[in-house]
């Protein structure tokens, strides 16, 4: 039990209050931004002429050495140690001695935990933003390959109008591109670094907090030590834009669950991941999706965790905040990896051109289209929306789609339907004829491609 902090203290530490404290098990994920951190900070030191430069390069080479014996796996990580910085510190003065005792000049754990979990976070920022992008490309390769492809579109889960599988799949295109956005802005807010802000009060020393700013890529150093070392804000951002983007990955999770089901067979999930059952040999499930909706619940549980961690700590570091890592990692690790599992069932699988567009066809889903044929012929549009309802049920009478019936038969029911009806309802007219900006017809629809392709080059 090496602690950096025995001095003042005249007994050992109960080993279960040890245990409690102790954050290594989990914060040693940090270990490379603990020793970016570090090696800035000595490297200003020295500019500043607080270390010489002999101590400067013994520190440096002190800390890469660490690192490689890390990495190699020749030195462990272990629980003999508080947390990843006194394990590193101790580890740098059992190697060259005194001048290790001088890296924590000007800083203290406050500043440096804050600056770790930073750092972490910044880079985990844009690995969504790269899984992201990559998802979204998976995305609108399909929607060029299918603005032919019809389907019916739905609300209440009922089929409503007929669209292509491009619109569908655009609609999520629009929800991850927002999510990208998210995570550009929360990037902007968070990228100031806050080493240099001591314990709660900044230090003494002449730090330059503008050059290790720039060390480590920062736009510059935060502005309040206070808040330096107590700010999480970043971090619930990217765990609630992490939730959002769960959310919308579970929402299409349940799409591809009903797409998948035996009553809409609209697709079929590559072999590769589906799985089957130990009982039912004839099943192949889509538990990717389902994990994928399942695991949602775990994101959001990380964000509600650190709001109520965080609502009650008064300034500045509280140990409250050390939990803010666990369930943090652990939401990073769980989103991350879901973006990535769903972009590859995606990407791998087929989709039932027949099977959708007989759906579209069979759920009347261009009684509007009669209907407005009928307002076309001068037929007030509450009328006409009655006289397709009798139409609608005479077909579910015989099981037959509107475009089987014949000429008379619809004469029969009004006498303004002529020859050109066919052509007015049918699923090529439904869908081509919508051209308004953000509809399924397929000029509209290109254009739109056209402009993902040129923001996805970006
Ligand atoms: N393990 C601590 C954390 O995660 C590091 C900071 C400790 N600072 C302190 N004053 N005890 O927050």
């Amino acid at each position: 039990m090496a602690q950096l902090w025995g001095g003042r203290f005249t007994k050992e530490t109960d080993q279960l209050v040890y245990e409690f404290n102790a954050s290594i098990g989990f914060d040693q994920r940090l270990f490379a931004e603990d020793i970016m951190g570090s090696k800035a900070h000595v490297k200003m030191l020295a500019k500043q002429g607080i270390l010489t430069e002999e101590e400067r390069d013994a520190i440096l080479a002190g800390l890469e050495g660490i690192q490689a014996d890390v990495l190699s796996g020749a030195l462990p990580i272990t629980s003999e140690y508080e947390d990843i910085h006194s394990f590193v510190e101790a580890n740098l003065i059992d190697r060259i001695g005194d001048a290790g005792k001088k890296l924590h000049t000007g800083r203290s754990r406050n500043d440096q935990v804050a600056l770790d979990m930073r750092l972490y976070t910044r880079s985990q920022v844009e690995h969504t933003q790269t899984l992201l992008h990559h998802l979204l490309e998976t995305i609108l390769h399909i929607m060029e390959e299918h603005t032919q492809t019809i389907m019916p579109g739905f609300t209440h889960l009922q089929k409503a109008q007929p669209i292509t599988l491009a619109h569908h799949m655009g609609a999520y295109f629009e929800m991850f591109r927002r999510d990208v956005s998210r995570l550009e802005d929360i990037y902007k807010r968070m990228n100031y670094c806050p080493l240099g802000s001591g314990a709660l009060a900044g230090t003494t020393y002449p730090l330059d907090r503008e050059y290790t700013a720039q060390l480590l890529d920062f736009y510059g150093p935060t502005q309040n030590s206070m808040d330096g070392v107590s700010d999480r804000d970043y971090l619930i951002e990217y765990l609630s834009a992490l939730a959002t983007i769960m959310m919308h990955l579970s929402r299409f999770s349940e799409e591809v669950i009903i797409w998948n089901s035996n009553e809409y067979r609209f697709i079929e999930i590559d072999d590769a991941y589906s799985t089957g059952s130990s009982i039912m040999p004839q099943k192949k499930n889509p538990d990717i999706a389902e994990l994928v909706r399942g695991k949602t619940g775990r994101v959001y549980g990380a964000l509600m965790s650190l709001l109520t961690t965080m609502k009650g700590i008064p300034l500045a570091y509280n140990k409250d905040m050390q939990e803010d890592k666990e369930l943090s990692f652990d939401a990073m690790d769980t989103a991350n990896g879901c973006i990535q599992l769903f972009d590859g069932m995606l990407a791998t699988m087929t989709f039932r051109r027949d099977v959708m567009e007989k759906s579209a066809k069979h759920g009347f889903t261009n009684a509007t289209d009669a209907a407005d044929y009928l307002v076309n012929h001068g037929v007030p549009f509450r009328d006409a929306h009655g006289i397709v309802g009798q139409i609608v049920l005479y077909c579910i009478d015989k099981g037959i789609a509107i475009d089987d019936m014949s000429l008379e038969e619809l004469q029969e029911i009004s006498p303004v339907f002529e020859q050109d009806i066919y052509e007015a309802i049918s699923m090529d007219t439904c869908v081509n004829k919508r051209l308004t900006i953000g509809a399924p017809g397929k000029e509209a629809m290109d254009r739109v491609i056209a402009s993902y392709r040129e923001y996805l080059k970006k």
